[in-house]
């Protein structure tokens, strides 16, 4: 059987965004409070990295306007979002000023936020950052991570759509 890929021309951004899509992931809130403001976004683009040293990397647009802020921060807090978490996450990826309205969370000495009621939670710092494309790829160092919440059902991002995992019986 010959299988026939579409031309270059057909890599366009909106195929592109659909087939990525295909793909279904977790959620992270990526969060820290610098220079006393909270600051955060919601990344779908988490992945684990090394467990030597431990590193895990986010995937971020080269035109956010959060993150020149938030890399500035000593630590970031990375929270894998529960499957309650939609709307949360939203508002985490929706206004500025609105990100943490109402948002339960716990700030760390050193300043990462972590969102209370979400799957494990870790402590980073920033690793690396690479360029890549229209997006920057960061590496983040963990430093601690609490694992506490591991029962709850994660958020699942699909083809922009939220869900949640099903028991396999
Ligand atoms: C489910 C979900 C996943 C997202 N994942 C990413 C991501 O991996 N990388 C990214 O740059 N933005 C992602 N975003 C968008 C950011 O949360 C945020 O809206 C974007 O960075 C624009 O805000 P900013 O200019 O303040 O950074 C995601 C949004 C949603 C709702």
């Amino acid at each position: 059987m010959t299988i026939t890929f579409p031309t270059n021309q057909d890599l366009d951004p909106v195929r592109l965004r659909e087939a990525f899509g295909s793909f279904p992931t977790g959620v992270v809130a990526v969060a820290a409070e610098v220079d006393g403001q909270l600051l955060g976004l919601a990344a779908s683009s988490f992945t684990s990295v090394s467990l030597n040293p431990p590193l895990v990397s986010i995937n971020l647009a080269a035109t956010s306007k959060t993150w020149p802020d938030l890399r500035r921060a000593e630590h970031l807090g990375l929270t894998v979002l529960a499957h309650h978490h939609g709307p949360l996450c939203r508002q985490l990826a929706g206004p500025v000023d609105q990100r943490f309205t109402d948002v339960a969370h716990t700030v760390t000495p050193e300043g990462a936020v972590v969102i209370d009621g979400g799957l494990a939670k870790f402590d980073t710092t920033v690793y690396r950052e690479i360029d890549a494309g229209d997006h920057v790829l960061v590496l983040l160092e963990l430093h601690a991570l609490d694992n506490g919440s591991q029962s709850l059902s994660p958020l699942v991002f699909h083809r922009s759509q939220f869900g949640s995992l099903t028991q396999a019986l």
